[in-house]
């Protein structure tokens, strides 16, 4: 590890993704992160002198978290479960910095002021909290150098561009983010709230329709085989604490996605319901036991991503499919430019693993761009590439020799205070 101008006596640079489904935390320089766990964390306020000595972390507002995939994943009476996150950006503080804690005292083993840290944000993210964050990472966690870079930048420095149009299908949003020689464009930012969250929804609404139960795993203390679309025959386990409502419900859309990501498939071309219906069958088993085949929702699923306008529930919606989400932000940034980004059309976010997405993109795509254009689309084929993508390309950047004159030092920190993130970190 170099130097760097701070002159700390680092052990190595720390990269945090924190994405609205998960967090990303690791050694820059390395291949992927040594730490990946749901955002979502659980939360239990303790009546006066009753903590709860089985919480994983706690401060003096009395609030329990548990945090990570085991701890989450514990049936706890009164645990609710929370994300510090909205929109993308900080909004919980406490839960936030819960995280952090998690992050240094089981995965990372270290001490906050031994390693500079760069961290990941929403291309949207206020300025008010960028420097409430900033002066967090220097007051309270004593940090020797801090950076904080746009999720989008950092996926095209992992995909070796400093130009190019970022396409990010993940949770909660879709959002196309120009990148040009390293800056995020802020007027050509588009954003959709189509994304995993709402394939998770339609996928529920199916179940309810259907009359499948989605009963997760904690419920469940025993099974028989049934014949295939007969009524599962599952024993409940006896003693379950009163879970809250929250925390069920997550737990059932964990079974959700995994069908999500195990049957659905985009249609190569725009949704038909004769070619639908001759859906090659996919067999997928509940945790309950319960299976069935499906073919034609396989298709109808996932088309209200490329095409809202026949989504249920979303009747007179203006909202943009994914292509035009690119189109038209495309279209927002200069004349000049947009060569270079139709050139690098740069795919990522697990949404964006649906079967046959990018191949629906590149077609809608190649329709809609004018016809002098060349157009390229860059998705990583792999599934840890595709969802890691920001940051693996904070992990390269945080490495680079070139890179070390760019963190905000502690001492220019101490100089110039908080603002020193809006003159650092464009
Ligand atoms: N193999 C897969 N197939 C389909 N969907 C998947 C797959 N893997 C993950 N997903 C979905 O991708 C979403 C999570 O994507 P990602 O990890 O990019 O989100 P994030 O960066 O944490 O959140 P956001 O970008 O919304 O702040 C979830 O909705 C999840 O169900
Ligand atoms: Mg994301």
């Amino acid at each position: 590890m170099s130097g760097g101008v701070y002159g700390g006596d680092e052990v190595g640079a720390l990269v945090f993704d924190i994405g609205s489904f998960s967090t990303r935390a690791g050694y820059a320089g390395e291949d992927c992160p040594k730490a990946d766990f749901p955002t979502t964390i659980g939360v239990h306020t303790e009546e006066e002198g009753q903590a709860d000595m089985g919480a994983e972390q706690e401060i003096n507002s009395g609030r329990s978290y548990y945090i990570d995939t085991t701890a989450l994943h514990v049936p706890r009476a009164g645990v609710e479960l929370i994300s510090p996150l909205k929109n993308g950006m900080i909004e919980d503080w406490n839960a936030f910095q819960a995280i952090i804690d998690h992050i240094y005292s089981k995965h990372i083993k270290s001490e906050p002021s031994l390693h500079p840290v760069l961290m990941s944000e929403a291309p949207w993210n206020s300025r008010a909290k960028r420097e409430k964050l900033t002066e967090l990472i220097f007051e309270h966690y004593n940090i020797p150098a801090f950076f904080l870079c746009k999720t989008a930048v950092l996926t095209a420095f992992a995909n070796g561009r400093a130009t190019g149009l970022v396409l990010d299908s993940g949770a909660t949003h879709t959002t196309a983010i120009p990148v040009h020689d390293g800056y995020v464009l802020q007027q050509g930012i588009v954003k959709s709230p189509l994304a995993g969250d709402f394939i998770t929804m339609q996928c529920r609404e199916l179940f309810q329709e259907m009359n499948i139960d989605t009963v997760p795993p904690y419920m469940i203390a025993s099974k028989e085989p049934v014949r295939e679309g007969a009524p599962p025959l599952w024993t409940k386990k006896d003693k379950l604490p009163p879970v809250t409502k929250s925390w069920h419900t997550y737990m059932c859309n964990e079974v959700i996605q995994d069908f999500q990501a195990s049957v659905l498939q985009v249609s190569d071309s725009p949704y038909d319901e004769q070619v639908a219906a001759q859906m090659p069958t996919l067999h997928y088993e509940m945790p309950s036991g319960y299976s069935t085949d499906y073919g034609a929702e396989r298709l109808r699923i996932p088309e209200g991503l490329f095409d809202p306008s026949n989504v249920k529930g979303l009747s007179g919606n203006t909202m943009l499919g994914v292509g035009h989400v690119v189109t038209t932000s495309i279209g927002m940034c200069d004349i000049d430019i947009r060569p270079g980004l139709y050139g690098s059309v740069i795919v990522t976010g697990g949404n964006t693993l649906l079967q046959g997405f990018t191949e629906r993109l590149n077609r809608e795509l190649s329709q809609k761009a004018p016809p002098s254009m060349r157009l390229k689309l860059m998705a990583c084929n792999s599934s840890i590439e595709r969802r890691f993508s920001s940051w693996i390309g904070g992990s390269i950047l945080a490495s680079l020799g070139t890179f070390q004159q760019m963190w905000i030092s502690k001492q220019e920190y101490d100089e110039g205070g908080k603002q020193s993130v809006e003159r650092k970190c464009p």
